[in-house]
């Protein structure tokens, strides 16, 4: 189904969303990421785009072109992308935490590019954690606080870990990728998590569950 014949289910209503990896410097040059591609989260700004949102795409690097009518503001770091979202969570209505955030940033990141020495000394790094992007926007006061949207990508016992990842970050609806073989791909499988319980979206493309998806938060919204 094309773009134009999409329900106009979101018109005047304003949606946030995370995507992508993000990246977290060692040195100048130098950084640890991780393999989400970001199509999963464009494809969401897409479909919120398509119902008549105005959407805004908070995203770490990925190689894909903005969706047709989303505005994009890139970022790097997790801190950055926190700073970004919690600059803009409020006067959202609905927010789609889809990012693969890093857990943890490198505490020691050297300002001068890392140099071998002849000793054949390796670097030491240390981690320390990153701020929690979607627990931060839920637990914004209620009359500034969007609809939250969570994902989880477990790689076991999904059923059990989702719905205590929903609890944890006091969320009304958490997202899972079943299994781990969701990073890069065109398709996807997805199982909803509420107050209810869970009910599973099939296997399909990315686009399509993705409307699906914000067929399932409109219906939510009330
Ligand atoms: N998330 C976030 N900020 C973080 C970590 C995660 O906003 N610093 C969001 C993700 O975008 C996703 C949800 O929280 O929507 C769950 O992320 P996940 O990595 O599955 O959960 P964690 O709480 O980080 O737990 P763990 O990685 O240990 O399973
Ligand atoms: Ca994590």
């Amino acid at each position: 189904v094309i773009a134009a014949f999409q329900p106009k289910t979101l018109t005047g209503k304003h949606v946030l969303l995370t995507a992508g990896p993000t990246f977290e410097a060692i040195d100048p040059v130098r950084g640890i990421t991780n393999l989400s591609s970001g199509k999963m989260g464009y494809a969401i700004a897409r479909a919120a785009r398509e119902a008549g949102a105005e959407v805004l795409l908070v995203s770490g690097p990925t190689a894909l072109p903005p969706p047709y009518g989303v505005r994009r503001i890139d970022v790097l770091s997790a801190q950055q992308m926190h700073d970004v979202v919690l600059s803009h969570a409020a006067g959202q209505d609905i927010f789609v935490a889809v990012a693969a955030v890093a857990d943890w940033y490198v505490a020691n990141a050297s300002d001068q590019k890392l140099k071998k020495n002849a000793d054949g000394d390796t670097p030491e790094l240390v981690f320390a954690q990153n701020p929690d992007i979607l627990a931060a926007v839920a637990s914004l006061p209620l009359h500034q606080r969007p609809y939250c949207v969570g994902f989880a990508a477990e790689s076991e016992n999904l059923l059990e870990y989702a719905e205590a990842k929903r609890q944890r970050k006091n969320v009304p609806l958490l997202v899972g990728n079943i299994g781990h073989d969701t990073f890069g791909k065109d398709e996807n499988q997805l199982v909803l998590f509420d107050v209810k319980g869970h009910s599973s979206l099939p296997r399909a493309n990315k686009l399509q569950l993705a409307r699906q998806l914000i067929a399932e938060i409109v219906s939510r919204l009330g």
